[in-house]
């Protein structure tokens, strides 16, 4: 026979906590072997962090202008961008910004392969076929950018800092042709040249578009891409917190009642 002790009781409330604490849990930030990334806050952080619609927007058009032009980011479909919890454009300037690439599309019926406007359904463009040109081209690989936020230690921190991050190698610092010197880069030497530059992007929305806040809005952005479900996670982390403070409240309850009758 199974009895209800105290024991028990506490295991219950330890596995209803150990199941729904890692949904409130935080990215894991551990330290790089570079220089420590500058540490910002985000809007996103916290339990009930939510996406800055703006920055979101903003970011959208950093990625497409200036980091499109090198990198990949083949998780994302044009459609997200007017998904809830994202940069939530409407559905006339999703298909109106879908339009602007060039989808190889086919076979047709005769077996031929044909060029078509994109759609929403379409996954962002890849710059280079494959990353064997990709490399080609720049001496490394560009990443796909989808997920980069999350695979990097400390990863907002981190993509903010590395595009803020260029500066003079120190003196004695050897760094080879073709190749860029970047703080925050581990080994400080990439085959990336600084990407942004003041007043590089135009900003519709009146926000000055220095160096930094480019990077921090194509941060916030690339965040984004790498968890768009964020927003729904926060809430659903919330309301299992409510869940074990209510389920814990039972429990007590059931418990003292259980008890009182065993004298
Ligand atoms: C001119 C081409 C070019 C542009 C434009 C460019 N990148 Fe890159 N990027 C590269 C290349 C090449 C690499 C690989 C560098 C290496 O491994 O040495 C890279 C690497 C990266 C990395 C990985 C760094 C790491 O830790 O491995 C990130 C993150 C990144 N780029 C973000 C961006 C963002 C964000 C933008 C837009 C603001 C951007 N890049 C624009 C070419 C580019």
């Amino acid at each position: 026979m199974i009895q209800f002790s105290r024991k028990t009781g506490f295991l219950a409330l330890a596995a209803a906590a150990a199941i729904g604490l890692p949904l409130l849990a935080q990215p894991a930030s551990a330290a790089g072997d570079a220089v420590k990334p500058i540490q910002s806050e985000w809007s996103f952080q916290g339990v009930f962090g939510t996406y800055d619609r703006d920055a979101l927007r903003r970011g959208y058009k950093v990625y497409k202008e200036v980091c499109a032009a090198c990198h990949s980011a083949e998780l994302v479909r044009f459609r997200n961008l007017m998904e809830p919890g994202g940069p939530e454009f409407s559905e006339g300037q999703v298909k109106a910004l879908a339009a602007d690439i060039v989808v190889i599309d086919g076979p047709d019926d005769r077996g031929e392969m044909f060029e078509r406007p994109g759609e929403p359904k379409d996954r962002f463009p890849s710059p280079y076929p494959n990353s064997q040109a990709a490399a080609a081209a720049m001496g490394a690989p560009a990443p796909d950018l989808s997920v980069i936020a999350k695979a990097r230690p400390d990863g907002v921190n981190y993509l903010h800092s590395l595009l803020v991050g260029y500066t003079e190698a120190p003196e004695g610092f050897d760094v080879l042709e073709g190749l860029h010197y970047n703080t925050y880069f581990p080994g400080h030497v990439l085959a990336m040249p600084a990407p942004l530059a003041d007043g590089q992007v135009e900003y519709e929305d009146g926000t000055p578009n220095t160096v930094d806040q480019m990077a921090r809005d194509v941060t916030n952005f690339l965040m984004w891409t790498a968890e768009p479900k964020l927003e729904q996670r926060h809430r659903l982390g919330f309301q299992v917190m409510i869940y074990l403070v209510l389920l814990s409240g039972f429990l007590w309850f059931a418990m003292r009642k259980v008890w009182s009758d065993q004298h």
